[in-house]
């Protein structure tokens, strides 16, 4: 091999998106076994040569999280000892990002946490997307390539709708910053407006109100995760309720948890666009889904990252 040689490997987590990845740069997927043994223990080969090689490791750390985490580590772990030039870890979707910082005594702060895995194991950079809060990326004191997907979901909604008869919604307080880069993208002459979102337990979310004028217009909501799908479905209905022709949903990361599919199904909502940055099974695709692949983005910032180029120029 090749000093520098770009090598792409992947985990479990989304194997069609690492394939897609890999379709996109024209080179194949390093051959490697990533497995468990008998008692659920990850085990892990590489099968190809990677001496000196510029690696860069796919997998969403998503559910079940610990074991996508856990195969990550130890794949990088063998690519150190295997004595590759670089390691990047690709984490199309940074789980355990939730608890980022300590909101009452005695919580942790598991963010930090896995970054310090990961730099540990031997990851020398990292390429993500849409961190669930910035403030993630000073975790790491390695490189961090934060990617929006923003844009790719922007484009393909004002192919739909016209601005000039959209409301771009934050559906609560820490959406507004990515909700009004959507519409710098989407479009100026749309309107915009926050709702007032209260989470008064992990996972329970209820509306408290909403900030700004729907009335007669078409509406996006604009979030990173789509989890329970609560904050998306209550947020279309006040939306539906202040007067709004219908409610499109974009989000980021699809994690989709258990009911939720039909949840989003029955709603208000008339369509929910997500990404691939998490796989999503058959059995969670529903009518109202609609999923836009982020392999094109990931392989030309792997390109970009490979080649010394700008990152940010992407989003220009
Ligand atoms: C923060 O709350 C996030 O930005 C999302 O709004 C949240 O993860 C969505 O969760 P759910 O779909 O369970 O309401």
């Amino acid at each position: 091999m090749q000093p520098g040689s770009l090598v792409l490997l992947s985990g479990n987590a989304n194997r069609p998106l690492a394939d897609a990845i890999a379709r996109h740069l024209h080179i194949h997927l390093c051959e490697a076994t990533v497995g468990t043994f008998s008692d659920g223990e990850i085990r892990v080969q590489i099968h190809d040569n990677v001496r000196g090689a510029d690696v860069f490791v796919i997998q969403s750390t998503s559910a079940p999280v610990n074991h996508h985490l856990m195969e990550l580590l130890i794949i990088i772990d063998a690519l150190r000892r295997a004595s590759v030039q670089r390691i990047t870890a690709v984490i199309p979707y940074f789980g355990y990002a939730r608890q980022e910082k300590k909101t009452a005594g005695r919580e942790p702060i598991s963010a930090k946490l896995v970054a310090n895995l990961m730099t540990t194991a031997g990851a020398v950079r990292v390429l993500t997307i849409d961190l669930t809060a910035r403030a993630i990326e000073g975790f790491f004191d390695i490189p961090v390539d934060h990617l929006r997907a923003g844009p790719l979901l922007a484009d393909h909604l004002r192919r739909q709708l016209p601005a000039a008869r959209t409301a771009i919604v934050a559906p609560d307080e820490g959406a507004v910053d990515r909700a009004s880069r959507f519409q710098e993208r989407f479009g100026t002459q749309s309107k915009f407006a926050i709702i007032l979102k209260h989470r008064p337990s992990p996972d329970v979310s209820e509306v408290r109100g909403m900030i700004g004028d729907v009335k007669g217009r078409a509406c996006i909501l604009v979030d990173d995760i789509v989890s329970t799908g609560s904050t998306l479905i209550q947020a279309a209905d006040i939306l539906m309720e202040q007067g709004a022709t219908e409610v499109y949903a974009a989000a980021t990361h699809a994690v989709l948890s258990q009911g939720a599919a039909e949840r989003i199904q029955d709603s208000v909502i008339t369509n929910l666009i997500v990404t691939d940055t998490i796989a999503i099974p058959a059995e969670k695709h529903f009518p109202k889904l609609t999923v836009l692949s982020v392999a094109p983005l990931l392989a030309q910032a792997i390109d970009r990252i490979e080649t010394n180029r700008s990152i940010s120029e992407l989003f220009v």
